[in-house]
């Protein structure tokens, strides 16, 4: 029997009413516990890294993925290594591993709640070919990637310049999203326009780089 049945009529209503007051100061308690760390997390983990963890806005995206499919195919190869520099809550990561499903998408990301937001994102989607590390990105050996994409801003794209040119193989692609590497120049650029701004999309091919560097 439930226990506002032993109440008469007039208090059952009190009683049904303090339940309900009870029940949602339990979910803003609950809200104000998970978010309010959550934020803060955010706030330290955007600081440490010197960039939020915003997605790309869709379009961009969307070039992005145009661009890595093309630069997949031209490298033809069956199950190329793609890396995620900074992956963020994995908008990217996700719509690279959909985009070439044989490729092996690696994701970086140093912001546990976009990176647990990401794993908990593939575990659902069940992505067999994407995966995210907890990790600092210029710890990672970059020497078995054929492609690496980023959207992070110019002094990490100046820093990872070096990262790239010690780790990555000849052959192999760097696509980024809106800031070029300081002091390369790119295969290819693309300018993507829409009513509020113009962004650009690099590509760089590491041999070409070389060459440029060694004749400077
Ligand atoms: C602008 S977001 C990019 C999100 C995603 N790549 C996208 O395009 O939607 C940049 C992310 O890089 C991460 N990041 C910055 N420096 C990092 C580092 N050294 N190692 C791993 N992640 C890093 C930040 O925490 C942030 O989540």
């Amino acid at each position: 029997m439930p226990p506002w049945t032993l109440y008469p009529p007039y208090k059952r209503k009190a009683y049904v009413y303090c339940l309900m007051i009870l029940t949602i100061q339990i979910i803003y308690c609950l809200i104000i516990l998970i978010a309010v760390p959550a934020l803060i997390s955010m706030e330290y983990y955007a600081r440490q890294a010197k960039v939020s963890a915003a997605p790309s806005v869709p379009w961009m995206r969307q070039a992005v993925i145009y661009r890595l499919k093309q630069e997949v195919s031209a490298l033809g190869h069956p199950a190329p290594v793609i890396l995620e520099l900074g992956s963020g809550w994995g908008t990217l990561a996700f719509a690279a591993a959909n985009a070439c499903p044989h490729a092996q998408i690696r994701g970086f990301e140093i912001s546990p709640v976009p990176l647990y937001f990401a794993r908990l994102k593939k575990w659902l989607g069940r992505y067999q070919n994407v995966t995210f590390y907890s990790q600092d990105f210029f710890d990672v050996n970059m020497g078995d990637a054929h492609i690496a994409l980023a959207y992070l801003n110019l002094p990490l794209m100046d820093k990872l310049r070096i990262k790239f040119e010690d780790d990555l193989k000849p052959d192999s692609v760097v696509i980024s999203n809106t800031f070029a590497v300081p002091g390369w120049r790119p295969c290819h650029e693309e300018t993507i326009q829409n009513f509020i701004y113009t962004l650009k999309i690099y590509t760089y091919r590491v041999p070409h780089l070389q060459v440029q560097r060694s004749s400077n």
